[in-house]
């Protein structure tokens, strides 16, 4: 159960941000009893509860008013704000402080024998990814007519599987699309973690527990540097 009165903090249950973001959660002095099976986590000694989702969920609970803040990557952030708007819906966010972990970029890459020139090389080829949206405005940017093959996951595998001739999908050290044959070959965007607040009315009491966690986070990021 959670409480209205308590402020709802999402982060991504597991993957590259969980791990920041509890990190940075316990440096701030933020106390959690973490039960493994359950969705939400409750401070013991701040009114916060935590809530653990999969982390392309994290933007829209936010826009939608459903959390207070959310631990996110720009990356999703930005390509739920793509998919909302085609959709006629409302983004509304604001970014409380960009984070010094979850740095990523969002790159296509090719089979190793496939030659890659520049954006046309793609013309008529199937780019498989997770992120459709991005990948599409770079395609419209470059006037480049390929299309965009969404895969929730597995994404490395379709140039093997003979689904995409190549992907679009993150790369941090680049050992998947290694150990994949794969070689990137065309950055679009550029991503990090950043916590987001909700729009809208915020209880007095909220607001005032939000305004004393941000200090301790740029003390928490400024002792690291
Ligand atoms: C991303 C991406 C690759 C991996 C790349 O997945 O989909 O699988 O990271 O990282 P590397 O370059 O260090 O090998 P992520 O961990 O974000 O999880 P998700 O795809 O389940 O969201
Ligand atoms: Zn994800
Ligand atoms: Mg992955």
């Amino acid at each position: 159960m959670t409480d209205k009165n308590r402020l709802r903090i999402a982060v991504q249950k597991s993957g590259r941000l969980n791990e920041g973001s509890m990190k940075l959660l316990k440096a701030i002095g933020v106390k959690l009893s973490i039960r493994d099976r359950l969705l939400i986590a409750h401070s013991t000694n701040l009114p916060i509860d935590l809530l653990q989702v999969r982390d392309d969920d994290i933007p829209g609970l936010v826009m939608d008013g459903v959390v207070d803040l959310g631990f996110i990557g720009e990356n999703e952030l930005e390509e739920k704000a793509l998919e909302r708007a085609a959709a006629g819906k409302a983004s509304d966010y604001d970014v409380l402080t960009k984070l010094d972990f979850g740095d990523c970029r969002l790159s296509i890459a090719v089979p190793k024998e496939m030659s890659y020139a520049g954006p046309q090389d793609l013309a008529g080829c199937n780019v498989a990814t997770t992120y459709p949206y991005l990948l599409e405005r770079f395609f419209k940017q470059q006037g480049v007519n390929a299309t965009a093959l969404m895969l929730t996951g597995s994404v490395e595998v379709a140039p093997r599987a003979g689904l995409a001739e190549a992907i679009c999908d993150l790369v941090s050290t680049g050992a998947t699309l290694e150990a994949n044959g794969l070689v990137e070959v065309q950055e679009i965007f550029q991503s990090k973690a950043v916590l987001i607040q909700r729009k809208g009315d915020m209880p007095v009491a909220k607001q005032a527990l939000i305004d004393k966690l941000m200090p301790r986070i740029a003390g928490v990021m400024q002792a690291k540097e």
